[in-house]
């Protein structure tokens, strides 16, 4: 059977690490020459020697996505090398704890340079070589904090705000062949989840329809469905991936906190 990337290009951002590394896999595992972008070089370099050393096909780009120039430079290496690109996954992303008092305008400049400028600036840079090529899929990784007013300033405006900035593209570059929808994890266990406070993740998992964060892979099948052919006519749409904690999330806190008010009568 052929599989389901055999054949394309596809450019992961953030792929040293968490979701974007267990995409790099998937993609690979599917035939694709996957360019695993990050500025993590070892991690990087790792994930690439080990999926090399399997028979897939993989390279390392250095890419810091906050800044153009190195994204003309990997574009235009994978055109030189490849000649073309048929997906990209703008995964790379990083959180900023603080909220509205507590932001400073650096922290605010850089989460949103790498949240949302940096998938911007990606999407303008690959659509050219995507037309050339007959078209293209490209993934935009948002959260559920763009859909509510999670408690982190600058990362619940950088994803709200390339949710909306997914819908443009989709609409711009609808005419080259090339779709672009949005994907909104909830709570995941990654390096960026593992890193927060312990009670956090217990809310999450209190409030989760689910009772449990997400796994990378349950986010990474999505974004290869999205990145596939099997979604040929999807975009500008958003995948919600939160085991129902935005859907469910409100109904549960009132059930917990009505089943701790019964106990205290
Ligand atoms: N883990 C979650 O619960 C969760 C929930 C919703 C959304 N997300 C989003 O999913 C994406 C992946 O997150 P993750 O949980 O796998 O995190 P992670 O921290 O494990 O991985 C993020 C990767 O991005 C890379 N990176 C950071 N800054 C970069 C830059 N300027 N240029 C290039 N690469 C850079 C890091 O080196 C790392 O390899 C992010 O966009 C994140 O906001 C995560």
């Amino acid at each position: 059977m052929t599989r389901r990337f055999e054949g394309k290009v596809v450019l992961v951002t953030g792929a040293a690490s968490g979701q974007g590394a267990v995409e790099a896999r998937l993609f690979a595992a599917e035939g694709a020459t996957v360019v695993a972008a990050d500025v993590a070089v070892e991690a990087g370099e790792a994930l690439v020697a080990d999926l090399s050393a399997a028979g897939r096909r993989a390279e390392f780009a250095l890419l810091d996505v906050a800044d153009e120039h190195q994204w003309e430079a990997v574009v235009a290496d994978i055109e030189a090398r490849h000649r073309r690109l048929d997906v990209l996954v703008n995964n790379a992303g990083v959180g900023d704890g603080r909220g509205i008092v507590d932001l400073s305008l650096t922290g605010w400049d850089r989460v949103l340079g790498i949240d949302l400028w940096g998938p911007v600036v990606g999407m303008r840079t690959v659509a050219p070589l995507m037309a050339r090529g007959g078209g293209g899929s490209i993934v935009n990784i948002s959260s559920i904090a763009g859909l509510t007013g999670y408690d982190h300033a600058a990362y619940t405006a950088s994803k709200w705000a390339l949710r909306g900035v997914t819908k443009t593209a989709a609409s711009e570059f609808a005419e080259h062949g090339i779709r672009v929808n949005s994907v909104h994890p909830g709570a995941i266990m990654t390096p960026m989840v593992a890193g927060m406070p312990q009670e956090a993740i217990d809310s999450f998992v209190r409030l989760n329809a689910n009772r449990r964060v997400g796994t990378p892979h349950e986010v990474a099948w999505a974004v290869l469905h999205l990145a596939s052919d099997e979604s040929s006519f999807t975009t500008g749409a958003e995948l919600v991936i939160d085991g129902g904690f935005v859907p469910a999330g409100a109904g549960r806190a009132l059930e917990l906190a009505s089943a701790t008010a019964k106990e205290g009568a």
